[in-house]
């Protein structure tokens, strides 16, 4: 099936989650404002969205999350400090931030899971496809360069020739596949995979296995890679999902609902993910944007 789709207008970022893993700092800054040079991760995947052609950012935030607020917001004061001292390009960059895009935020009362942090954006979106990014995972490109469309552009011309939804994968090595939401499917074209099962961290003799366009299988899977585009038919599944593990509501679960209605495409992700969720994922992000 073809259909004509409008261009992608809106993202949604979830940013409030607490970030367990990189404690004690997180105890008081968000993840998301953790620095990648001179910039928060945050800014990056924002970036990306922006080249993207998106143009309404919903950023899901939770109560002690306000740094991300400030951060794309004016700063009026700052602005006329750094222009009265003949810093136009520092206050131009500090304007550009902020009006790059129509930013939103919203809170997510209790930090139920990322399921439920998308659903939390099901009034703003209303009735269009969007896309979603993971607002603690960059995509670098082959040159270690961050901020490319090019995830998104791949997942909407996905969406364009099928009309379903459809998200970045990437293999992953059977050690660590139960780590992951993880997907079993067939390519269909290189790099395009019709998708037929999504896992959430199975064991590694569960995991789904994928058909390569070759006839081989990967030893290990392929597992999402925190870039999605969805139809507004998964809110209807995420509001029917019940919580399940740490009782998280699972965006998972949501999409095999999803799937099973109105099947789903797979991506290969073009490019590399950094989850800055942890120390070394920081790390390693800062080496790549550093040495650019
Ligand atoms: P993670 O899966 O990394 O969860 O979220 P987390 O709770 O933030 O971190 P850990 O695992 O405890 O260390 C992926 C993205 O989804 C957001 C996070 O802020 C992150 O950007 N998220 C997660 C929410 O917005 N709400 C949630 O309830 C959970």
């Amino acid at each position: 099936m073809t259909s004509a789709t409008a261009p992608l207008r809106k993202a949604v970022l979830p940013a409030a989650g607490f970030g367990t893993r990189f404690l004690p700092i997180t105890k008081s800054i968000p993840k998301e404002m953790l620095p990648v040079g001179d910039k928060p991760v945050i800014h990056y995947v924002v970036a990306e969205a922006v080249a993207a052609g998106c143009t309404d950012i919903l950023i899901v935030v939770s109560r002690d999350k306000g740094s991300i607020v400030d951060y794309f917001d004016r700063a009026p004061d700052l602005e006329r400090r750094l222009r009265a001292s003949g810093k136009d390009e520092a206050a131009d960059e500090i304007v550009r931030i902020a009006t790059q895009a129509r930013f939103h935020f919203i809170r997510q009362p209790e930090m139920k899971g990322l399921g439920d942090a998308v659903l939390q954006a099901r009034d703003h979106v209303g009735d269009e496809p969007f896309a979603l990014l993971l607002a603690d995972t960059m995509i670098v490109d082959a040159n270690g360069r961050p901020g490319s469309p090019a995830a998104l552009d791949a997942l909407s011309v996905a969406h364009a020739d099928t009309g379903a939804s459809a998200v970045a994968i990437e293999p992953v090595p059977a050690d660590r596949i139960s780590r992951y939401g993880v997907v079993g499917g067939t390519e269909c074209a290189p790099g395009r995979f019709a998708l037929d099962r999504m896992v959430e961290k199975p064991a590694p003799a569960d995991a789904p296995a994928v058909r390569r366009l070759d006839g081989t299988r990967d030893p290990g899977g392929w597992a999402f890679a925190a870039r999605y585009l969805f139809t507004p038919g998964i809110f209807e599944h995420l509001a029917r999902t019940p919580p399940g593990k740490n009782n998280e509501i699972q965006l998972t679960d949501a999409m095999a609902a999803l799937l099973a209605e109105e099947g789903f495409s797979g991506c290969r992700l073009p490019g590399e993910r950094l989850d800055i969720g942890n120390p070394a994922g920081l790390l390693e992000a800062n080496r790549r944007v550093l040495s650019l």
